[in-house]
């Protein structure tokens, strides 16, 4: 593929992202907004969640967050001081129906019209995710996603959202991450509703799935022809430990629950016979399937939305040092069917959520997507890290490694650009500090500082290194 670099003025050998590349930031509704009883808004699983004694850490909740519902005035100046061209954010599905079906609250679209005027005042794209894990708390108290009913719900909450906020929206995504909404939400319970079961999780997964596809359709019959609709998911990449058949089919069964579970419903129509005939003791595929499910999940989407992390190691249950999945204590396994599967700890630097940092493997779930989906435009809608930073006396946030995690990132994408995947934008998350679900204000994910009781913003070295990036369309050194 040829690159049309943005600047003839980059040093030599400088990593070059082409002309019109979507340079941004992303957030979350109930990570960063707060105001979570304010005009109208109804509680939503993760309110509830938060709420319960033991589920995230210290207690936090999201009560107040970044109070960016009151400030998002303030940090969308702070977006434009870095020179970002596109921002992605989700809507708060409980501000705008809060009981998750019924009376639609008109304030709570207000909110994001308001939201919506001042990024494209700043010359901002915003690029909006209608769901980022707040459920109504009223549809979980009639099963939830396990309970078929709350994907026409959502199709309802898409059409009346994008009448309202389609004229000036030209980029949807239906949901982030569905693995952890059914996988994190229904088996390990780590995440709002905090279920543990692996039928549930499959029950979920599906009609997560025909969620976005109902509202694709609800938002391609509201929206202009020119608005985008897509879908973000956080692929595996997955490797296997060693070329022992144990390890191989290992990495088979998560590739098969982490990536082809969604892929191949969402652009081929079909669920992948491996994983049928693994989960079958666990859920009637055929009852849950019902006819024409598939075609809603496979209509066509413009572009796919990458969220990445972290690689995945896996071996077969015996060989070796690693413990067996349950044998720590901690969560029920979040894998229907998986028990033999062993997550091997990484060798090497890891951030503060303990996450090893490894660039490749973002090179290899685009160039994957790049040789399997070569018509589907990719967008890498979230990549970044946590870090234990602080302010220093003198005011400054110094975080070399979140730079150095940053431009090793950046340069796996533009050398995946230059192997050919149609790679559209980078947004990194996040903007700001903010409530990182079970770990609370633990961990801190923000290229931005917050002082939550001060709510003051100060924004870090890695803030000024990207605005480099985004100015120059080069990756300045780390
Ligand atoms: C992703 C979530 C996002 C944030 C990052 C660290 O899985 O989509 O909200 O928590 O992880």
């Amino acid at each position: 593929m040829s690159v049309d670099v943005q600047s003839s003025h980059a040093p030599a050998g400088a990593t070059a992202f082409p002309a019109g590349f979507l340079w941004g930031a992303a957030t979350a509704a109930y990570q960063i907004e707060g105001s979570a009883a304010a005009d109208g808004r109804a509680p939503s699983i993760w309110d509830t969640f938060s709420h319960t004694p033991g589920r995230v850490h210290n207690g936090d909740t999201g009560d107040i967050a970044c109070d960016h519902y009151r400030r998002f005035g303030d940090d969308i100046a702070l977006m434009a001081d870095l020179g970002l061209n596109a921002y992605r954010f989700s809507l708060a599905w409980p501000r705008i129906v809060p009981r998750g079906s019924g009376p639609v609250n008109r304030a709570g679209l207000d909110f994001y019209d308001r939201l919506v005027d001042e990024l494209l005042d700043h010359g901002i794209r915003p690029v909006v995710t209608l769901y980022h894990w707040d459920l109504p708390q009223a549809l979980e108290d009639d099963g939830g996603w396990t309970n078929r009913a709350t994907a026409e719900r959502f199709a309802e909450y898409a059409a009346v959202t994008a009448t309202r906020l389609g004229d000036r929206i030209p980029a949807w995504t239906t949901l982030n991450e569905p693995w952890c909404s059914a996988f994190l939400g229904y088996g390990s319970g780590v995440h709002a509703p905090g279920r543990h079961s692996h039928p549930e999780v499959l029950r979920a997964h599906h009609h997560l799935l025909l969620a976005h596809g109902l509202a694709t359709a609800a938002l391609r019959s509201v929206l202009p022809t020119s608005a985008e609709v897509s879908l973000t998911l956080n692929l595996a990449a997955v490797r296997p430990h060693t070329q022992d058949p144990a390890d191989l089919d290992a990495a088979r069964r998560i590739d098969g629950l982490a990536n082809r579970l969604f892929l191949d419903p969402v652009f081929h129509g079909r669920y992948p016979d491996d994983v049928l005939t693994d989960t079958a003791h666990l859920v009637d595929w055929d009852t849950l399937v019902r006819p024409g499910d598939l075609g809603e999940i496979s209509r066509p989407i413009d572009s796919l939305g990458i969220n990445y992390y972290s690689p995945t190691v896996v071996a077969g249950r015996d060989p070796e040092n690693a413990p067996a999945p349950d044998d720590d204590g901690a969560a029920p396994s979040p894998w229907p069917a998986a028990d033999q599967v062993r997550f091997l700890p990484l060798p090497g630097p890891a951030t503060a959520m303990d996450w090893p940092i490894d660039a490749d493997g973002l090179h290899q779930v685009l160039t994957r997507l790049r040789d399997e989906l070569p018509s589907v435009p990719l967008v890498v809608t979230e990549n970044g890290a946590a870090f234990d930073d602080y302010t220093d006396p003198d005011g400054h946030v110094h975080d070399p490694e979140r730079i150095s995690y940053l431009h090793a990132h950046l340069t796996a994408v533009a050398r995946a650009l230059a192997e050919g995947a149609d790679v559209r934008g980078y947004f990194v998350w996040s903007l700001l500090d903010n409530f990182e679900w079970a770990f609370g204000y633990s961990k801190r994910f923000g290229i931005v500082h917050v002082d939550f009781a001060s709510q003051r913003r100060t924004p870090k070295d890695s803030a000024a290194w990207y605005a480099r990036a985004v100015r120059t369309g080069h990756l300045p050194p780390p």
